[in-house]
């Protein structure tokens, strides 16, 4: 083992966590420039070790988007808390696959142990199953290949063993406003993604529970907990209600919004949300865990076991069901240990902090722009804030000014036909200075 290696390696990603706040944000031309030092033809000959790390750090540093800065508002990432990282570099010298218990044992326990948690710190119904996977596109996969078993299952048909083919026909709800994700998925586990009953939303993105189709025949519905513009959340316990007592499965994609649960000020946006059968959330979002992490819930075992057991002459096969025998994967990265090292580093209360601090930022944000003339978009309710200025071409000038700023990065969308920005508080690293400087970077390119 070339200690010297990790050393360096450690020496240098220290370093450049240390320079995030000073790196800008979106990298300059010359830094994008500089990737050509990757693009080669496959090397015959091999490269000392030690020259390939530099390569990778002094090429390919600066070409990042340092999305774990405090003024990084794009998309919805959140930066890896130092804790996270911490545990992932451990993680990874560990080298474990996770697939079985028997494949390591210390992996198993984290699993079990962090799975636990987060049912009781999102309010998940008690026995809901966890599994990590990669992240809320394959966690809505995977629920959604569940739900699309038990409910053909409890129609006569097996699925698992005979395909859809011949299947009989249920009904797939889903708002219009729902993720780009939850489409790719529908198509992914054989639904379709256009042969759905597409519900209305409202001027937020929220479902509108009064442009639900009749409860009756056999009815899979899938909601959204933060709306990927708006951060809104769909009526949970309104569409619950209209499908009680008639044959339907629920699923939630709540990548980021889920975290709602974790805080008393906004739990009430997910109220009825444990009346679901299923839930997506991301790790690597606002808990702030590094990628690939995410979990995919299913409130019974016996729904996770139909669509994800597998069975091999050498594969443990009892009553456990390992991660294996829970999700997509075989093998897999030792994820969970990060989410419990995140966990027990902040704590219940700690989570409850993170989640209100980034939701205080982007209120702040919200206000201090609209205070500047800014129009905003939505009710911020959660962490996200969309703001135009006069005309989509002013807003258009006004993204590319911002990307070109180096001091702060926040992206583009559409909302009710309208060029926006989309600011997203996800990140732990985010002060109060921040959101006062970019409310000023903001206000002084609008001006210009
Ligand atoms: C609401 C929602 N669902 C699903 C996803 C997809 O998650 P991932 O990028 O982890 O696959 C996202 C990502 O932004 C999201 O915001």
């Amino acid at each position: 083992m070339d200690e010297d290696l990790l050393a360096t390696a450690a020496a240098r990603a220290i370093a450049y966590t240390r320079e995030r706040n000073e790196r800008p944000v979106f990298p300059d031309g010359e830094a994008v420039s500089g990737l050509s030092a990757f693009v080669e033809p496959l090397p015959t000959t091999g490269t000392d070790p030690h020259d390939v790390l530099a390569l990778l750090d002094s090429a390919g540093s600066p070409g990042t988007v340092v999305s774990g800065a405090g003024q990084y508002f794009g998309f919805v990432t959140g930066g890896t808390l130092p804790v996270g990282l911490a545990a992932s570099w451990l993680v990874t010298a560990w080298d474990q696959n996770a697939a079985l218990g028997v494949m390591s044992p210390t992996a198993g326990v984290l699993d079990t142990v962090a799975g636990a948690w987060l049912v009781r710190l999102l309010g998940l119904p008690t026995g809901t199953q966890h599994t990590f996977v990669s992240g809320t596109s394959s966690a809505n996969a995977a629920c959604l290949a569940t739900a699309r078993d038990r409910l053909l299952h409890d129609m006569g048909h097996d699925s698992v063993e005979d395909g859809v083919f011949g299947a009989p026909p249920f009904r797939v709800v889903v708002s219009e406003a729902a993720h780009s994700s939850v489409v790719k998925a529908l198509g992914v586990v054989g639904l379709g993604r256009s042969a759905v009953v597409s519900v209305e939303a409202d001027e937020q993105g929220r479902l509108r529970a009064d442009a639900l189709p009749p409860a009756g025949e056999p009815t899979l519905v899938v909601l959204q907990a933060g709306n990927v513009n708006s951060g809104a959340f769909d009526p949970f316990d309104e569409v619950a209600e209209h499908f009680a007592g008639t044959p339907h499965w629920i699923h939630i994609d709540g990548a980021f919004g889920l975290w709602a649960a974790a805080s008393a000020d906004r739990r009430p946006l997910t109220t009825g949300m444990d009346r679901a059968h299923s839930w997506a959330v991301d790790m690597h979002k606002w808990l702030n865990v590094s990628y690939d992490s995410a979990v995919a819930f299913v409130r019974e075992s016996a729904d996770v076991a139909r669509t994800f057991r597998v069975g091999a002459s050498y594969l443990p096969n009892g009553a456990h069901l390992d991660p294996v025998h829970r999700g997509p994967d075989m093998s897999q990265r030792a994820r969970a240990a990060e989410t419990w090292a995140v966990l027990k580093s902040l704590g219940a209360e700690g989570v409850e902090e993170l989640i209100d601090r980034c939701c205080r930022h982007a209120r702040a944000l919200g206000e201090g722009l609209a205070a500047a003339g800014f129009r905003v978009h939505n009710d911020v309710v959660l962490n996200q804030v969309m703001v135009s200025l006069g005309t989509d071409e002013e807003t258009e000038r006004l993204l590319n000014d911002v990307a070109r700023s180096g001091t702060m990065w926040a992206g583009g969308s559409e909302f009710n036909g309208v060029r926006v920005m989309r600011l997203s508080v996800s990140g732990w690293a985010t002060t109060d200075d921040d959101i006062e400087e970019s409310i000023a970077t903001l206000t002084a390119l609008a001006g210009g």
